[in-house]
């Protein structure tokens, strides 16, 4: 069955818009009539390689930087959505864990998340209307040995989602959270386990491996997770506010 989404005479901002899950949804919401978009990467190359139809404004910038969105903010008239998506990778257990390294997890993923909502319902107040989605992950929800920061910074993006949700419903807002399970995208590329199995069997069989890991028996692609995210922006959502959808092959049950 075909459904239809009508973005018409909508904006929407979405970080991490130059690659995988952000440049997939920009391509979802171009598609579904979106008039224009205001596309956030710090990868300036992989925000010009994105052809879309609607207006597009492209701004290359590092997500937890405040600077950044307080310039932002003053060139942003008005938002009707925003997918709260850029997003860094880092393994490594607690004991061995450099600091260094948990605060680089966190500086991206959570206050790069917290700029960015902040901005977003900045955009949205005085029309007390729009629709966000932040993306979370499954190892927010399951604790996964190995990405103690990881994990830690999307437990606590969903959780500001949710509070986010249960602040604004009364303003026309919603608010919520998308929790991936794997997803073929670049993210994998940076860490040291995967680029070895990659160097060892290939890329394709090293993301299969994975995947045979889920009931599903395969990674996402970029563009299921966009029609999720599309799903939860959309009107067709109009009374879901605060929660996870968790979309992952059945990875967490
Ligand atoms: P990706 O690596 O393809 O895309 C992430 C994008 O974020 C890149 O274009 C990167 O340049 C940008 N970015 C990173 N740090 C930034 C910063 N400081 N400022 C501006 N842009 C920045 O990865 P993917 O998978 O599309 O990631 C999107 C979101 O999905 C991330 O939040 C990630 O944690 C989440 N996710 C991904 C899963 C997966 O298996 N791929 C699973 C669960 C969640």
């Amino acid at each position: 069955m075909a459904y239809t989404f009508d973005f018409s005479g909508r904006s929407a901002l979405i970080t991490g818009a130059a690659s995988g899950i952000g440049a997939a949804s920009a391509r979802w919401l171009d598609d579904n009539g979106i008039e224009k978009l205001w596309l956030i990467d710090r990868n300036g190359e992989g925000l010009d390689a994105l052809d879309l139809s609607c207006a597009v404004e492209k701004r290359c910038g590092d997500v937890a930087d405040e600077t950044f969105w307080s310039g932002l903010e003053e060139e942003i008239d008005a938002l009707d959505h925003a997918v709260v998506n850029a997003g860094i990778a880092t393994g490594g257990e607690i004991a061995t864990l450099a600091f260094d390294d948990w605060r680089k997890v966190m500086d991206v993923n959570l206050d790069g998340a917290f700029l960015t909502l902040r901005t977003a319902l900045r955009k949205m107040l005085p029309a007390a209307r729009g629709s966000i989605v932040v993306t979370a992950s499954v190892t927010g929800l399951k604790p996964v040995p190995g990405i103690g920061g990881y994990g830690t910074s999307k437990a606590a993006v969903a959780h500001l989602a949710r509070i986010a949700a249960a602040e604004n419903a009364r303003h026309g807002i919603r608010i919520n959270a998308i929790a991936p399970g794997g997803v073929d995208t670049a993210i994998w590329d940076s860490g040291e386990d995967f680029r070895a199995a990659t160097r060892k069997y290939g890329r394709e069989a090293a993301i299969g491996a994975m995947g045979k890991d889920t009931p599903r028996g395969r990674f996402a692609t970029p563009e299921e997770l966009a029609g999720d995210i599309g799903f939860l922006l959309s009107d067709m959502a109009a009374n879901v506010t605060g929660t996870v959808l968790t979309s992952d092959g059945g990875y967490t049950l």
